[in-house]
């Protein structure tokens, strides 16, 4: 059985590209009780950046500071908010649902789009198709490359009992604005861990035994775009950027029709039990992986140095033997990577101490 994927359906680009969102928005303003919902990184709310005063939000509209400075989107974050919006406009749905920031932001937007149509907890929802009705028309506006969210038909959300996407084809945002102007002022340490998301993607997507002629010629040339990024010299910081929205994009397309590996499967049980984010623990986890993913680990290694990011190191020293098997437990229960990474017999060749002995050198 083929994948019979949705893609986003619209997609602005370039430079510029965000002073145009007013204009998208105002096609969903069809009469005057018709609001949008914007929900944005909270780092923009102090204004440190001009994102905030270019937010493009009438009267009648809900802006919504996202705090995910310091975890990955929860359930009963994105239950709040939900709660929230319907409680101000007594029930009436918004007519768009705008997520201005990173990964998380994005995902929480698309996961908001889909609960305020569906009753009860996002957690019941965590799964593939397991979302009852479509959500409201969203649009996602990256503000940090990497992640792919802008493209992928998941909302990564951890709750009680797991870190799951909220995964089917109304998840997919309905419109897209990559503008690489926004990616401006980001720290070095998070421009590069968030990057290294996309690198990562392009190197599960083609190593793994799904690859395929399609995921291949989004995750070749997002892999190029890559190593251009944080390897060339000569490139100011605004066409870095660019190439890595392209990046992101690809990347996430060449998800699309393969999958992730070894890596994500490790880095899903270090956010789970230690809250890492995403790119942080990606890079922590790919570090201990030469037996997987060989000579782009080396590559990754020397992207480190150059760009004098320091890799938190030596974490296992700390970590219990109880915290340890938990994050086996969440990692070998993502079979689908697996099944991907190493091949359909992946059990016989992969053991929970093997996966434990990688943690431990962490
Ligand atoms: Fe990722």
């Amino acid at each position: 059985m083929f994948k019979n994927f949705k893609s986003v359906e619209r997609c602005v680009i370039g430079k510029g590209a965000f002073g145009q969102l007013d204009e998208i928005l105002s096609k969903r303003r069809n009469t005057s009780e018709d609001y949008i919902v914007f929900i944005v990184d909270k780092v923009f709310e102090n204004g440190l950046t001009n994102i905030k005063s270019r937010v493009p939000s009438k009267n009648n509209d809900i802006v919504i500071w996202a705090d995910v400075n310091d975890h990955e989107p929860t359930t009963e974050q994105v239950d709040e908010i939900r709660d929230s919006i319907l409680a101000q406009k007594k029930n009436q749905l918004p007519a768009g649902v705008v997520g201005i920031g990173g990964g998380s932001v994005m995902d929480i937007a698309k996961a908001t789009s889909l609960m305020l149509c569906n009753e009860g907890s996002s957690q019941l929802y965590q799964g593939l198709n397991l979302v009852k009705k479509p959500g409201v028309w969203h649009c996602g506006v990256p503000t940090i490359a990497g992640t792919g969210a802008e493209v992928s038909m998941t909302a990564v959300l951890t709750g009680p009992t797991k870190k799951l996407g909220l995964k089917c084809d109304w998840t997919i945002f309905d419109q897209i604005v990559l503008d690489p102007e926004l990616v401006a002022d980001v720290p070095t340490d998070q421009w590069f861990y968030t990057g290294m998301d996309s690198y990562i993607h392009c190197v599960e997507s083609l190593t793994g035994t799904l690859n395929n002629e399609f995921s291949r010629a989004f995750g070749e040339k997002a892999l190029i775009l890559c190593q251009e990024v944080y390897m060339k010299d000569g490139l100011t910081q605004l066409e870095r950027d660019e190439k890595l929205m392209i990046a992101s994009y690809m990347g996430g397309l060449s998800l699309t029709y393969s999958e992730v590996g070894v890596c994500h499967a490790l880095s899903y049980g270090l956010s789970y039990v230690f809250g890492y984010r995403h790119g942080i623990a990606n890079c922590i986890a790919f570090d201990v992986l030469e037996d997987y993913y060989g000579s782009y680990v080396d590559e990754f290694r020397a992207m480190i140095k150059k760009h004098n990011v320091t890799l938190p190191k030596n974490l296992a020293k700390t970590w219990t033997e109880a915290e340890i098997q938990k994050m086996v437990d969440i990692t070998i229960a993502l079979e689908h990577m697996w099944n991907h990474a190493v091949g359909k017999d992946w059990k016989q060749k992969v053991t929970r101490e093997q996966i434990a002995a990688l943690f431990r050198r962490m």
